[in-house]
């Protein structure tokens, strides 16, 4: 994969094998928005491309409580045995400790704020919606009861009116944004037998 250190790549396949809700897709596809939020920028994509794909190493074993402190140390260890540079490795760092939202500082860097709006479009939209549910069903938030299921979209919405960093992001969050109240719009219709 081009700009990609394959090692890491092997190194993230392992460690997400089996994790359902931010597997390894989940990990490509904040790679290729960080890489399209970064377009015309002055970042460090290598360090931005290292985070994207470590952002959420630790999930199978850390759970979601503090993932970005342990991927961020699982990244740091990594990233030194491989010889990286320690600026590169700290840029790294801050990256994933800053990406989530549910704990961690503010980004402090372009790089990191890329990295938190990249993040935040995979919980969005029609791939949000999917995720949004997976994870509720997982994590048993969720009995799997389709009328129940507009209260699971509600709180996927609410949660997600916050803040962006980049204008893109902001632009793509809300067209995924619409299109997720829409859904949840018909589906009550056709729950009331309307539609
Ligand atoms: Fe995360
Ligand atoms: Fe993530």
């Amino acid at each position: 994969m081009e700009g990609v250190d394959e090692r890491v790549l092997r190194y993230v396949e392992e460690h997400l094998k089996g994790e359902k809700v931010s597997g390894l897709d989940h990990s490509l596809r904040v790679l290729r928005w960080c890489e399209r939020l970064a377009e015309g920028r002055d970042v460090d994509l290598e360090a931005l491309r290292l985070a994207a794909l470590l952002h959420d190493v630790s999930i199978p074993k850390s759970g979601r409580l503090r993932h970005y402190d342990v991927s961020a140390d699982m990244a740091v260890e990594l990233l030194r045995e491989l010889g990286y540079d320690e600026v590169k490795i700290r840029a790294v760092e801050h990256c994933i400790r800053a990406h989530s939202r549910y704990g961690g500082p503010d980004p402090q860097t372009a790089e990191a704020e890329i990295l938190y709006d990249a993040d935040f479009l995979d919980y969005l939209g029609a791939i949000g919606l999917l995720r949004g549910i997976l994870r509720a069903l997982v994590e048993g938030e969720y009995s799997g009861d389709v009328s129940e299921a507009p209260m699971v979209l509600e709180a996927i919405i609410a949660k997600y009116r916050r803040p962006l960093y980049t204008e893109e992001a902001r632009r793509i969050a809300e067209g995924r944004l619409r299109f997720l109240e829409s859904f949840l719009k018909r589906l009550r219709e056709e729950l009331e037998f309307k539609a």
